[in-house]
């Protein structure tokens, strides 16, 4: 299988999960959330920066399934963690709110990953408070192994292993987020970034 190649190929170690591999997984996802949201209205409010893509593609997968949501509405909101370390730093800060308001709509948030947790339960609360008809979770990539809280996530994609991961939206200083797949970095590359 061929693949695009990319100035920075030489500092990408390998592919966890191919382009193919994510497209099946949000298939998945929109099938599921279709299902439990069928003939209701659906905000989808993606995490900026990291949800940028897993939105984008997981809004129209929903909207190409017969009889799902009566409406799809696409919403971001914008939180940060991490700033430009590797780890988090445990402190969520909200960047840009919400464009509208979210009452009386079932609502699903979107995120590339969880990890810590800290940042979907900050976000359940935050739209909590805003009287949706629901709220669900979905996540992309699974960390499941350093949790700080537990914190329900209704709609998984995939389990990540426990290693820095960038690509489909993932960062390292900002950059790899427009790699189609998921991938690992080689060691040089956090030492020379
Ligand atoms: C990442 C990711 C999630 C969060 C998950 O965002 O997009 O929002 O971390 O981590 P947690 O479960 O440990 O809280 P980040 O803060 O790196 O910002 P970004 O999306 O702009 O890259």
């Amino acid at each position: 299988m061929t693949r695009t190649l990319h100035s920075y190929d030489a500092t990408i170690a390998g592919e966890i999960f191919s382009a193919a591999e994510i497209a099946a997984a949000i298939e998945r996802l929109a099938s599921e959330i279709a299902r439990d949201c069928r003939r209701r209205p659906l905000t989808l409010v993606g995490v900026l920066k990291g949800a940028l893509y897993v939105a984008a593609d997981l809004s129209r997968a929903i909207s190409r399934l017969p009889d799902g949501p009566s409406e799809i509405g696409v919403d971001y909101i914008c939180v940060s963690s991490y700033g430009n370390a590797a780890r988090s730093s445990g402190e969520v800060r909200l960047l840009k709110d919400l464009s509208d308001p979210v009452g009386g709509r079932h609502v699903v948030i979107v995120e590339d990953i969880i990890d810590n947790g800290l940042t979907l339960e900050y976000l359940r609360a935050l739209l909590g408070e805003r009287n949706p008809a629901s709220l669900r979770a979905c996540v992309l990539f699974d960390k499941p192994y350093h949790r700080l809280v537990e914190v329900p996530v209704e709609y998984v994609g995939l389990v990540a292993p426990d290693e820095f991961v960038v690509g489909y939206g993932l960062d390292y200083q900002e950059l790899f987020r427009n790699l189609p797949y998921l991938a690992q970095l080689r060691p040089e590359a956090f030492t020379n970034g």
